[in-house]
């Protein structure tokens, strides 16, 4: 599968503020494009929208990964990088990881994605479940899931324009992108949970995460049962 999409190696790739993370190190892997138009009503999705924290055995494909990754903070006015959230003067503070474990479409690991490319690039190979869930005070649906997505933020780019309530702001996007992520999954067979209850400290561990990203949200993402 892997062999359908575009896969160059990057080395030590440095990417902006606007799209991604600097010194990240691996596989940049092109995503199929997302869908913009669906079955399902965005009244239905609010009605259905629920957290999830079991999910069923299957893995998530990777067009199903791309959709929900677009869903948090996929770019849909390439101009300005504009994106699906809403962003505090455009300053685009969010980044967001996806552990992946038993995919038929990519390896075990922890991938970066890249709003602007609307790609993924690994920064982590092997299953990280177990690492996340402790860090995340051994909740079962990080365990469970066949991905988990890590919403991080970084402060200093929003506090450059807006000095101290760029930390409120930043909390204040990832609400937005999480919710986009739940309806997103609903309307898909996907159930998600956000998880705040975690160690800063350790999810960082867990994900390496560059100085300066700090972790806001895990979302285990599974199929529902
Ligand atoms: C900021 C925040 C943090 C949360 N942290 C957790 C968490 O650590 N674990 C968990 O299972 N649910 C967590 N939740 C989900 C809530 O428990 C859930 O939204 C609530 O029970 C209402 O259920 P609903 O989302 O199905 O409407 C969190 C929700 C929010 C908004």
């Amino acid at each position: 599968m892997r062999s359908l999409f575009t896969i160059m190696m990057l080395s030590m790739a440095s990417v902006s503020a606007q799209g991604g993370t600097s010194a990240q190190q691996g596989a940049s892997i092109a995503l199929p494009e997302p869908k913009r138009t669906g079955e399902v009503s965005i009244e239905a999705t609010l009605d259905r929208r629920r957290s999830v924290r079991s999910y069923d055995s299957a893995a998530l494909s990777l067009q199903e990964i791309a959709q929900l990754a677009w869903a948090a903070q996929g770019v849909t006015e390439p101009q300005d990088g504009l994106r699906t959230a809403p962003s505090a003067g455009a300053t685009f503070p969010l980044e967001i990881d996806l552990l992946v474990a038993g995919s038929d479409d990519l390896e075990d690991g922890v991938y970066r994605y890249l709003p602007r490319e609307h790609s993924l690039v690994q920064r982590l190979a092997g299953d990280r479940r177990r690492d996340l869930h402790a860090a995340g005070l051994a909740q079962a649906a990080i365990l469970e899931a066949p991905v988990v997505m890590v919403m991080s933020g970084v402060v200093s780019r929003t506090a450059r324009r807006y000095g101290p309530r760029a930390e409120r702001y930043v909390h204040m996007e990832a609400g937005h992108a999480a919710q986009n992520v739940y309806l997103q999954g609903n309307a898909m067979g996907v159930g998600t949970v956000v998880i705040g209850a975690f160690r800063d400290e350790a999810v960082s561990m867990a994900l390496r995460l560059n100085p300066g990203e700090q972790p806001l949200y895990l979302m285990p993402l599974g199929k529902l049962r």
